[in-house]
């Protein structure tokens, strides 16, 4: 199924209830032009939508899980095309996918790698991962959604800090900052972030999916807010069969078999 993809791989059978897209533009440090933009959303909207998929992980090489946005593409560009193409506005269906979304960071994530990277919903990092948002370099800013989500990550000391000197940071900063959940060695990338999903896949697909949304909704809303939504949303999860399901295998003292419904 990999094969219908130029600058993408996608990988069912890493572990049960699994997808593994990896980036493979290799001779670009996985940079992202239009086509791997689009192969990725294409992708990632299709394994959203299958039932057998409760997590994705998302990731590059050991040097880089992306170097940012493609510059030899948008060397050329004018503001009428970035406007009438909307530039990157494509990634932003990336982030509204309900199924959980695991990056797997190696290497370089500048630019529009650490953006995406950011739109995942958990980032697992490696011991060689190298984050910044350097296109003040550039003459530009970021451009997929790095301003907003750095400063919701890390705080705006650490966001200004990075946006505007161009500076990087290593693992150790991602982690200690809030970017990034887990840091593991280099080795234990893949397995560790192959793990977490296939914990995640394991729970019931509807509780994942509301407790993603709600999350995220923090984000969005005010506490009163954020609080009734979790609320009502918590409450709708006892419509669900594995609610049934999840509690009398705990009352039973049996490990649940939850079908996803
Ligand atoms: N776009 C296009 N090509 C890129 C690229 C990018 N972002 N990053 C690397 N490449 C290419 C290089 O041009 C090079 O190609 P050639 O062999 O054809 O010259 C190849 O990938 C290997 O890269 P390097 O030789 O530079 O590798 P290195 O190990 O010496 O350096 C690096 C690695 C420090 C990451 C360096 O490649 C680099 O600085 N890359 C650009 C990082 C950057 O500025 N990213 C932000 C992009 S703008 C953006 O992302 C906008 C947005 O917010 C949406």
């Amino acid at each position: 199924e990999s094969s219908q993809y130029q600058t993408i791989t996608v990988d069912r059978a890493t572990a049960p209830r699994v997808a593994l897209i990896t980036l493979n533009r290799p001779e670009a440090l996985n940079a992202l032009n239009a086509e791997l933009i689009s192969e990725l959303v294409d992708a990632a909207t299709t394994l959203d939508l299958d039932p057998d998929v409760g997590a994705i992980v998302l990731t590059g090489s050991d040097k880089a899980f992306a170097a940012g946005a493609d510059i030899k593409q948008m060397q050329d560009m004018g503001y009428p095309q970035t406007y009438t193409d909307n530039l990157f506005a494509e990634a932003d269906r990336l982030a509204n996918l309900r199924t959980p979304l695991i990056a797997a960071v190696a290497g370089y994530a500048l630019g529009g790698g650490c953006e995406l990277a950011m739109l995942c919903d958990i980032l697992i990092a490696a011991d060689t991962a190298v984050f910044g948002q350097p296109e003040i370099k550039l003459g530009v800013i970021p451009g997929i959604g790095g301003s907003q989500r750095l400063a919701r990550a890390v705080g705006k000391a650490v966001a200004m800090d990075l946006i505007l000197t161009g500076r990087t940071m290593k693992a150790d900063e991602a982690k200690q900052t809030g970017l990034a959940s887990r840091v593991v060695p280099a080795d234990q990338l893949l397995p560790t972030a192959l793990e977490v999903a296939q914990t995640i896949g394991g729970y019931s697909k509807p509780a994942t999916w509301m407790a993603k949304e709600a999350v995220n909704r923090a984000f969005e809303t005010s506490l009163t807010e954020g609080i009734r939504f979790e609320r009502r949303v918590f409450q709708a999860g006892f419509a669900t069969a594995d609610q049934s399901e999840g509690m009398a295998a705990f009352a039973e003292k049996r490990p649940p078999n939850f079908t996803h419904s």
